[in-house]
């Protein structure tokens, strides 16, 4: 209980106060849960991810296949997540063993929920690599530094801030003593207040730069690129990556929504709110493509980049467009924001688990944890510039650590909570818990949790081994 009680004063507006019967309490944690799961979907996911990974995947095909995986495993997996955390009121592997226990099953369950933790806690490394590049580009945009500059002066300032290893770890070092302090201290409520106002700015934004991206006569091609799919384009290996994708930009099976439910009031739908976040990320992310490309083919980039895609297509767009400098740089403050609410949501199950487990306060829980991360975190750093050319399988540090998470972890812990919501768990509690009644929206979410999502899962891993 202690961890439960020690997430809960970590500041989310559901306090002690809260009580089922007090309906503008309800209503507060409500939104306050929306608000919070909603900054754990949105972030450098959706704007920086999963463009980057469109372009090296060929576009089309992959978002087809990505837009599959959201409808059939993101969002029924992500009801069964919220539910188990609900139900379970603890820490992911507490929770998991719990709910095991009443299903009369085995509480080897609780690895699965273990592995959710360190999977968070393993993609927070490299995560506040990239929200460190966010943050530096911040005064780059406010310079004026993108004015008057061509597409290759652009993109050879990226690769200058990359090649500077002392830049890119006091950025991220940065980050990560801002996210602690944040989840240690508890004064989550304010940040999660401030996105119920910055993320629609945020969209505004992306949709000003969409706005930005018609104008440059290579709009149909973005739209094109996106939208018109080439099959022979998609590669056993690229219908994972959408795969492993679908689960990070949901921020599923890593413990995070799981953490995040426990904190939901019972009188709340699982299914309703799991279906707006769904919808709000995935037309995040379309979006953010749609400004994207138009601008990569306006200006001659390779659509397969990688991941500086984003900090060299929008800084030419900044570059150009009227009243630039203060649309970059309020992106970048927006962006950096968006990738400290997922952030916080990643070493929230960590910090929620070592409190539970050690009764220590969350501070010396996040100090703790804090260098971990900060050493895994250097690897990332290095892997763009002094550690670039020591790879393992072909890989660097960094595209190991988000290879293991995004399309080995979470794809093989969302085959699991499948497994355990729709065949362990009993009927009665899933019809109970998750707001969809007993007739045919539940029996929708039975049979895909049962048969489809798992089947699908297993399809694309045995391709992705080359075995089918
Ligand atoms: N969903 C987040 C994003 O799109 C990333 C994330 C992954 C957050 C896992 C929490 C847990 O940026």
């Amino acid at each position: 209980m202690s961890g439960r009680n020690s997430t809960l004063t970590a500041g989310s507006s559901l306090d002690a106060t809260a009580t089922p019967s007090s309906g503008r309490l309800q209503w507060s944690t409500r939104l306050s849960f929306i608000l919070a799961a909603t900054g754990s979907a949105i972030g450098l996911g959706n704007i920086w991810k999963f463009p980057y990974i469109t372009g090296e995947n060929g576009g089309g095909a992959f978002v087809l296949v990505y837009l599959a995986c959201i409808l059939v495993i993101g969002i029924p997996l992500m009801m069964a997540e919220i539910m188990i955390g609900r139900r379970g009121q603890q820490s992911p592997p507490n929770a998991m063993a719990s709910l095991a226990k009443e299903a009369g099953s085995t509480s080897l369950w609780k690895i699965v929920g273990w592995s959710g933790v360190i999977a968070g806690f393993l993609i927070l490394s490299f995560y506040t690599v990239i929200a460190g590049w966010s943050v530096s580009y911040i005064s780059v945009a406010a310079d004026t530094t993108f004015v008057g500059k061509s597409p290759a002066e652009i993109g050879s300032m990226f690769e200058g801030m990359l090649s500077d290893p002392t830049r890119l770890l006091t950025w991220s070092t940065l980050v990560i003593l801002i996210t602690l302090f944040i989840v240690g201290k508890g004064v989550k409520s304010g940040l999660e207040k401030a996105v119920n106002i910055l993320m629609p700015c945020l969209l505004v934004l992306i949709v000003i730069m969409v706005g930005y991206a018609m104008t440059t006569g290579h709009f149909m091609q973005g739209v094109s690129f996106l939208f018109n799919p080439d099959f022979s384009k998609l590669s056993s290996e690229s219908m994972l990556i959408a795969l492993g994708h679908a689960f990070f930009t949901l921020s599923l099976a890593s413990g995070a929504i799981m953490t995040y439910g426990s904190y939901l009031p019972k009188s709340v739908s699982i299914a309703k709110t799991t279906i707006y976040i769904g919808i709000v990320d995935t037309v995040v992310a379309l979006l953010a493509g749609l400004a994207i490309f138009p601008i990569v083919f306006a200006n001659n980039l390779e659509p397969s980049a990688g991941p500086g895609l984003i900090f060299v297509t929008l800084p030419i767009a900044f570059g150009q467009m009227p009243l630039g400098t203060i649309v970059g740089t309020l992106f970048f403050i927006m962006l950096s924001i968006a990738a400290l609410t997922s952030a916080i949501s990643m070493i929230e199950p960590s910090v929620a688990r070592l409190v539970e487990k050690f009764k220590i306060s969350r501070f010396k829980a996040c100090t703790l944890l804090g260098f971990g991360l900060w050493l895994l975190s250097v690897g990332s750093a290095l892997s763009f510039n002094l550690w670039k050319e020591e790879k393992l399988f072909g890989k660097t540090f960094f595209d190991m650590v988000d290879h293991l998470t995004a399309n080995l972890m979470m794809p093989l812990g969302g085959l699991a909570m499948a497994i355990f919501s729709a065949w362990i768990i009993h009927k009665k509690v899933t019809q109970e818990e998750l707001g969809l009644g007993k007739g045919v929206m539940y029996n929708v979410w039975l049979f895909t949790m049962r048969f489809i999502t798992p089947i699908c899962i297993v399809i694309v891993f045995l391709n992705a081994l080359k075995i089918i």
